[in-house]
């Protein structure tokens, strides 16, 4: 049974989702706990009612980076993860942090990257014209959201789309492909080649289109 750890500063959409998919489908893993670095984080209810461990590492008690990286690592490390999920985990994480959990550390991205790395991807996405936006489930590493795709899913934009609309689009497909990416990684069925591209190993689609 693998240990999946989950990261989350807010809402926790994607870990629900998760969580679901985990127990209706039978994964061989448990959601071993919930982290997040906020103690109003409205996903820690959701998970606590589903018997998951909860912990709170508040980032403002911390003076620096590396300290906060530092006690979240060795909370973490106490659930024995085999993979951490970052779910709407809102922290720049350190070099070391990040290496610390190489090639078992996923996120989502709500964008196509590498169009569109950081805050406001769907405003910038509008703004920029583009007649297509999405979401982005990669390996992490220390550069900000970048890092080896595992699978990818797109959404239209439209002519009235606001940032609003359009995020509430792309967080369906969301919903949709960070599950499967994360069965996919406790059950094996991933390689990244040495210049970084992922291969599913049953060769599902790492591609998700919706015109909803
Ligand atoms: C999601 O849209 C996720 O892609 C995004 O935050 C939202 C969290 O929603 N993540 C990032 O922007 C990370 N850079 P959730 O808490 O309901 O899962």
């Amino acid at each position: 049974m693998k240990n999946i750890v989950i990261l989350i500063s807010g809402r926790g959409s994607n870990m629900e989702a998760i969580v679901h998919a985990c127990a209706q489908e039978k994964w061989g893993a448990r959601i071993a706990a919930v982290v997040s670095n906020k103690a109003s984080a409205g996903g820690l209810a959701f998970a606590a009612s589903h018997g998951i461990a909860t912990e709170v590492v508040d980032h403002k008690q911390f003076d620096s980076r590396e300290a906060f990286d530092t006690e979240l690592a060795r909370v973490i490390d106490q659930h024995q993860p085999d993979l951490v999920v970052l779910a709407g985990f809102m922290r720049i994480l350190t070099e070391g942090f990040v290496r610390h959990y190489e090639g078992r550390l996923l996120n989502i991205h709500p964008s196509l990257l590498p169009a569109f790395p950081g805050l406001h991807t769907h405003e910038r996405a509008i703004e920029a014209g583009c007649k297509l936006a999405g979401a982005t489930v990669h390996l992490v590493t220390p550069e900000l959201d970048h890092g080896p795709i595992v699978i990818q899913a797109a959404v239209p934009v439209r002519a009235d789309d606001t940032g609003d609309t359009l995020a509430a689009r792309v967080l369906r497909q969301e919903h949709q492909i960070y599950p499967r990416a994360v069965r996919w990684f406790v059950e094996d069925r991933l390689t990244v080649s040495a210049d970084g591209r992922v291969s599913q190993l049953d060769g599902a689609p790492q591609v998700v289109w919706s015109a909803d």
